[in-house]
C-alpha cells in the first residue's frame, strides 16, 4: 500500500547492439536466417528495432552503437495482454467466499452482486484513486514483460464514469510507457437505474455514450457481454452497428456460460476477437475462421469459476483460428496478475502446446488488438519491445508457476527493471 505507483523515470535508452541472444524462433520475423541454437543480435536505434540476425552478421553500419551483452538469454517479443478490465474500484473477495459456499457466478450476479457491485465502487472512486489502484496492478503485469495491454471500461455504465475509466487507461499508458488499447464496454451489465429497461440503456450506449467517448479519442474498440445475464444477440448487434458507423472495430465476450450465437454475429462484423468461448459451436468456429477473428482463451476465469466446459481447442486448431491467451484481469472472475501463469494454465487446463501458448501471449494477442504490425513479433521496423529471460528452454516460460522469472525488459525503446 505504501508503494508509490509511479515509475522512477522513463528508464535508460535501449539503443545498441543486443548480442548473444537465443531467440524463440517462431517469435522472430520469418525471413531472419538465425540457425536453431545460434546466437542472435537485435539492433536498436531511436527506440526502433533496426535489424535482427545472427551475431556474426551485424551490418557495419550499426557497429558504432554500444554493445549490450545478452549472455545467452532467451529473447521473446514483449508480452501482450489482450483482454483486461484493469481499472475498477474495490474488490470482490466476498463473492469468492460465496462461490466457495456453493453459489454460482450467475446467482451472485442475479442477487445484485457481480459486475454491479464493482460499478458502485468504481462510480464512488475519483480518477486519481482509480489510477493509483490500477497502477499497482499494471506494475505486476509489466514486471513480467507485458509491453502492450488492452484495458476495458464497463464498470462505470454511465457516461462520466465510463469516461473516467478510459481516461485512467490512457494515463496509465502515458505514465508507464506501455502501449494501451482502450475498449469501450458500456454494454457489460445493466446498471441498477435501468432495471427492466434494457433497450433504453442500449440506446444510451449507442446514441450517447459511444459517440461522445469516441469523439474524445478514448475508444480503440467496442466490446459487449453477450450472455443470458447480460445482453441479447439483438442488443449486441445494435452496439456493433453503432461501432461500425464510427469505424471502430468490435470484439465480444462470447459463449462464456452458454452458446448465444455471439461469435458468428461478431465475425459478421469483422470482429478482432471473440473471447472466453467455452461454449463456442462449430458454426461459430467456421464464421471466425472466415473472418480472421482471433479466439481469446481466458483460463483464469475458467479456473476461478471452477468451470468444466473446456473451449473447443482441437476444433479451433483444426480450423486454423489463431488462439490468444490473456489474464481477463477483473475483480469478479479473474483476479489474476500473471500472464505467464495464464500460459501455464492454457497448457494444463486447455491442452495448448507450449508454442501455442507462447504465440497466444505474443503474436496472436497482438492480432486480437489489431497491433499485428507493431507488436508480438521481433522484427525490424517495429518499436523495441522485447524481453531477455535467463532461461535455458522456452518451455520454461509456461512451465514454472507461482514464480516470476527475473528478466530484462525493453519496452518502447527503454530498459525497464520494474
Ligand atoms: O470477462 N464476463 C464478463 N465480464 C468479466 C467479468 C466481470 C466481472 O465479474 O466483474 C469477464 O469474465
Ligand atoms: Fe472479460
Amino acid at each position: 500500500r505504501d508503494r508509490i505507483p509511479f515509475p522512477s523515470g522513463p528508464g535508460p535508452s535501449a539503443d545498441g547492439i543486443w548480442h548473444g541472444l537465443l531467440p524463440v524462433q517462431a517469435l522472430v520475423q520469418p525471413d531472419v536466417p538465425v540457425p536453431p541454437g545460434a546466437r542472435a543480435s537485435i539492433v536498436v536505434q531511436q527506440g526502433q528495432i533496426q535489424w535482427v540476425g545472427p551475431d556474426a552478421a551485424v551490418p557495419a553500419a550499426w557497429q558504432h552503437l554500444p554493445r549490450r551483452q545478452g549472455a545467452g538469454a532467451l529473447v521473446t517479443p514483449g508480452l501482450v495482454d489482450c483482454h483486461t478490465h484493469l481499472v475498477y474500484g474495490g474488490q470482490r473477495a466476498n463473492e469468492f467466499a460465496l462461490r466457495l459456499a456453493g453459489a454460482t457466478y450467475e446467482e451472485v450476479a442475479r442477487a445484485g452482486g457481480g459486475i454491479v457491485s464493482s460499478v458502485k465502487a468504481t462510480r464512488a472512486a475519483s480518477e486519481d484513486e482509480l489510477f493509483a489502484q490500477a497502477a499497482l496492478r499494471l506494475q505486476a503485469l509489466l514486471a513480467e514483460g507485458v509491453c502492450a495491454i488492452e484495458i476495458k471500461s464497463g464498470y462505470g455504465l454511465a457516461l462520466e464514469h465510463e469516461r473516467k475509466q478510459l481516461r485512467v487507461a490512457r494515463r496509465l499508458g502515458e505514465v508507464f510507457g506501455v502501449t494501451v488499447r482502450t475498449t469501450f464496454l458500456g454494454a457489460h451489465a445493466l446498471p441498477p437505474e435501468y432495471a427492466g429497461r434494457s433497450q433504453d440503456y442500449i440506446d444510451l450506449v449507442c446514441n450517447d455514450m459511444l459517440p461522445a467517448l469516441a469523439a474524445e479519442g478514448l475508444v480503440d474498440a467496442v466490446d459487449v457481454f453477450c450472455e443470458r445475464i447480460a445482453f441479447t444477440l439483438a442488443e449486441t448487434e445494435q452496439v456493433f452497428r453503432s461501432a461500425q458507423k464510427l469505424g471502430i472495430p468490435v470484439k465480444l465476450h462470447a459463449e462464456q456460460l452458454s452458446d448465444m450465437g455471439g461469435a458468428a454475429l461478431a465475425a459478421r462484423y469483422g470482429a478482432l476477437s471473440c473471447d472466453h468461448i467455452e461454449h463456442l459451436s462449430e458454426s461459430g468456429i467456421a464464421a471466425m475462421q472466415a473472418a480472421g477473428t482471433v479466439a481469446v482463451l481466458l483460463p483464469g476465469a475458467y479456473y476461478a469459476l471452477r468451470d468444466t466446459h473446456v473451449p473447443p481447442i482441437q476444433a479451433l486448431r483444426d480450423a486454423g483460428v489463431p488462439m490468444a491467451v490473456s489474464t481477463d484481469h477483473n475483480p469478479g472472475t479473474s483476479p489474476a496478475l500473471s500472464l505467464l501463469l495464464m500460459a501455464n494454465m492454457a497448457c494444463t487446463l486447455f491442452r495448448l502446446t507450449v508454442p501455442e501458448a507462447l504465440a497466444g501471449i505474443t503474436t496472436h494477442a497482438a492480432r486480437a488488438l489489431g497491433l499485428q504490425n507493431s507488436h508480438g513479433l521481433i522484427a525490424s521496423g517495429r518499436p523495441a519491445n522485447f524481453v531477455l529471460w535467463p532461461l535455458a528452454d522456452a518451455a520454461e516460460l509456461a512451465y514454472w508457476f507461482g514464480h516470476q522469472p527475473a528478466c530484462t525488459i525493453v519496452r518502447q525503446g527503454r530498459i525497464h527493471v520494474d
